[in-house]
């Protein structure tokens, strides 16, 4: 595909294309929101650890290497982003990691890196960008959580913890930058096919409804990004049509 193909229409903002930052953008559901607002005109700025398989083709794409763990670097880092991009008016945040284990089983290192992925990134990044939404008197908070946010289960203590912890968290920012004019959202999907389950023992079922696709999720994305109006969906719970998980049998 051509380079100059991936821009449909541009989003402008003043005589400039609005910008969009991603972070996440590598993963399976990151990338494919990423190329989705490329694809709609958008500028996406994307992070992650390793560099994103579309990087070198996109015309409209900016990518940082980044550890998330790291978090004095990430708000250093979405810092000097904002600084010099004064047309990001959107912030998606799709990095996460899952361990999946009795809590006796997990080691401290691995519950460390869900907090600091899952939830203290999202804090960081939220502490960047509202003070530039604030001042632009516009901006949305996209968030991706989980179903287990909404209900824990076994084997998922930590995981959703960290879930349930980012709902508690864009519930109040979405109070207290209401008068800003600032969107906060969470989606909570159900499984996604994807590379999340690459290091698991278990993954969605083989079936078409057994997973949601990346794709779709990107879809609502962009739909939320198109949202003018003064109504903020707050929450969006979206699951496979059918739960059938395959595990391995080693
Ligand atoms: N897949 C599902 O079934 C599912 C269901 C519900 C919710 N979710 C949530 O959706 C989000 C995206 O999941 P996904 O399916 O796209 O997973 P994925 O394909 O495994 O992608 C995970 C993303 O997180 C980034 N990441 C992880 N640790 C990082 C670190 N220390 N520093 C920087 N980036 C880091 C990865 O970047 P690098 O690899 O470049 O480090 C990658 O971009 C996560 O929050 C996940 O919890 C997923």
């Amino acid at each position: 595909m051509q380079e100059s193909s991936f821009l449909v229409a541009e989003k402008n903002f003043g005589d400039s294309i609005k910008k969009v930052i991603v972070i996440g953008s590598t993963g399976t559901i990151g990338e494919a929101v990423s190329i989705f607002l490329l694809n709609s005109g958008f500028s996406v700025i994307g992070i992650g650890r390793k560099v994103p398989s579309f990087d070198k083709k996109k015309g409209n794409y900016i990518h940082h290497i980044l550890d998330l763990q790291n978090t004095e670097l990430l708000e250093a880092t979405l810092s000097n982003i904002v600084r010099n991009n004064e047309e990001i008016f959107c912030l998606v945040h799709c990095a996460g990691v899952g361990e999946f284990s009795n809590i006796e089983n997990l080691s401290v290192s691995k519950i460390k890196a869900m907090l600091d992925v899952n939830l203290l990134s999202v804090v960081v990044s939220a502490k960047v960008l509202i003070p530039h939404f604030k001042k632009i008197d516009n901006g949305k908070l996209i968030l991706i959580g989980s179903e287990a946010g909404l209900k824990g289960g076994q084997r998922g203590s930590v995981y959703s913890a960290t879930k349930f912890g980012l709902r508690g968290f864009a519930q109040s920012i979405r109070e207290e930058t209401a008068k800003n004019n600032i969107f906060v959202t969470v989606i909570n999907p159900g499984m996604v096919r994807g590379k999340f389950f690459d290091d698991k023992n278990f993954r969605p079922g083989k079936s078409i409804d057994n997973a949601i696709e990346p794709n779709d999720i990107a879809k609502l994305v962009n739909y939320l990004l198109d949202q003018e109006s003064g109504m903020v969906f707050d929450e969006i719970n979206v699951s496979q049509m059918k739960k059938v998980i395959d595990f391995n049998k080693s």
